[in-house]
């Protein structure tokens, strides 16, 4: 392929270097002449590992060159990669303007090509900038449509940087968001021989996961670093825990407590958590990420209780008071929160959950149920449908599969607010809505 890749910065010339060694023909695009430049003399713009020997290895065969001519790099290739620098404004929005003169200078470039041609956005954007910024933008720049001999692509980047040659060669996957169909084949064709899934996607999901990716290291970082603070205050080495720590490939390092959901509770996680951030207290250890996550946990709640409220209907069916389905453990559950937050603001209400149910019967929660929630007890009833009988709207914090099927033959016409995301739920006749889709 002939691909021509605007700005030559971390994420251009690293590709600048590698997409030649795949069999393709690049030519970089900068704004800066010293880029260009030293492109043009087998040198890289930038200082990475392994990136000078491929650069001048590809300026010498041939497959790679650098031009400040905007016009004469999309007229000589196929595919454009747009990688130009995103900075944060004041506002921390990211400034579009180098990604938005460039989508137009090859927009009215594309105006005079016949050809086809696949413009894709490498530069880090907010969900939404390529297919309603851009796209728009270079449609009235090339006087014609996506679709239309013109594809429009979002794929982001995952190097980085001090690896990034080594990233480039064993991608995690490689995402793929495009406008149209045949935007995936041509990033599929021009990564050919890289190992990794290829994912296809729409451009805002893909935009979507480059955000989350970043935030999330952030956080992994911040984690280890308060959680070794603290060990080390408490005269260990954290290093050695996190270690261990990391070995658990089930419960940490893996998929698990990574789906959007309702809030976490239960016996043991707030327990620790708050034990935490006493440990660290008394140390005098500032822990302002972990301390962060119970406000984060409450305001989860808030968020249900407004969204239950938000239409006006008063009568509600609850599934699910225990902290998770499965058990009938309803200590710090933030289901029982949230019955307590509609209870106190007038809601009427019935419950289901058959293990608190059954436990209660059994004596077995007894205690803990005259207690703490004598008022929530009365609520609770024997049958799904003795609970969805009257009620306008279905509040699901957890229901099983029983339970589902009561809720599906009677939800016509209701309201579902759906705190746990059962699939069957969202085309049952009810007008529904879950708490994070
Ligand atoms: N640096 C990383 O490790 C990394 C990783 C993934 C994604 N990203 C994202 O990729 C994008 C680029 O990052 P970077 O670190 O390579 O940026 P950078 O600042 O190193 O490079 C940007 C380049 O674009 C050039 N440029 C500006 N306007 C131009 C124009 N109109 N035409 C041609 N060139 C122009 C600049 O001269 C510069 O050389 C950003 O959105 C960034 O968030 C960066």
């Amino acid at each position: 392929m002939k691909i021509s890749i605007f700005g030559l910065g971390y994420v251009g010339a690293v590709s600048c270097a590698c997409l030649p060694e795949l069999g393709h023909e690049v030519i970089g695009v900068d704004t800066n002449p010293l880029k260009v430049r030293m492109i043009n003399d087998g040198q890289s713009p930038v200082v990475e590992e392994g990136i000078n020997e491929l650069i001048a290895c590809a300026v010498q065969a041939g497959r790679l060159s650098a031009t400040e001519d905007l016009e004469a790099a999309i007229m000589g290739s196929e595919v454009s990669l747009i990688s130009v620098a995103t900075p944060s404004k004041p506002n921390y929005e990211p400034d579009l303007t180098a990604v938005d003169a460039v989508i137009e200078s090859i927009g009215r470039v594309l105006a005079k090509k016949p050809g086809a041609h696949t413009v894709v956005l490498r530069s880090t954007v907010a969900p939404g900038t390529t297919q309603d910024r851009l796209q728009p933008l270079l449609e009235r720049a090339a006087g014609r449509k996506v679709g239309d001999r013109l594809s429009l692509v979002f794929n982001p980047e995952f190097l980085r940087e001090g690896s990034s040659v080594k990233d480039f060669h064993q991608p995690p996957q490689t995402v793929i968001g495009s406008v149209d169909p045949e935007g995936y084949a041509v990033l599929e064709a021009m990564y050919q021989g890289l190992p990794g899934a290829f994912v296809r996607t729409d451009c805002k999901v893909a935009e979507s996961v480059k955000y989350l990716c970043n935030v999330f290291h952030a956080m992994k970082i911040v984690f280890a670093n308060e959680a070794g603070s603290v060990l080390k205050a408490c005269g260990l080495d954290g290093r050695e825990v996190m270690k261990i720590f990391c070995q658990d490939t089930q419960l940490n390092i893996s998929p698990a407590y990574l789906r959007p959901g309702f809030a976490f509770g239960g016996s043991c996680l707030p327990k620790e958590v708050k034990g935490f951030l006493t440990l660290a207290r008394d140390r005098d250890v500032a822990v302002p990420a972990v301390a962060g996550l119970l406000d984060s946990n409450e305001a989860h709640v808030k968020t249900a209780y407004r969204l239950i409220a938000r239409d006006g209907r008063r009568r509600v069916a609850l599934f699910g008071l225990a902290f998770k389905p499965g058990t009938d453990d309803m200590r710090d559950s933030p289901l029982v929160a949230l019955a307590e937050q509609l209870l106190g603001k007038g809601f009427e209400m019935r419950i289901f959950d058959r293990n608190v149910k059954l436990s209660r019967l059994l004596g077995k929660n007894k205690e803990f149920v005259e207690r703490e929630i004598p008022h929530l007890d009365r609520l609770l009833l024997d049958s799904p449908e003795a609970v969805l009988d009257q009620a306008e709207i279905i509040v699901i914090g957890h229901a099983d599969a029983e339970a589902r099927k009561a809720i599906v033959s009677r939800a016509k016409d209701k309201r579902i607010v759906d705190l746990s995301g059962y699939a069957e739920l969202r085309d049952c006749g009810a007008q529904y809505e879950g708490i994070c889709w």
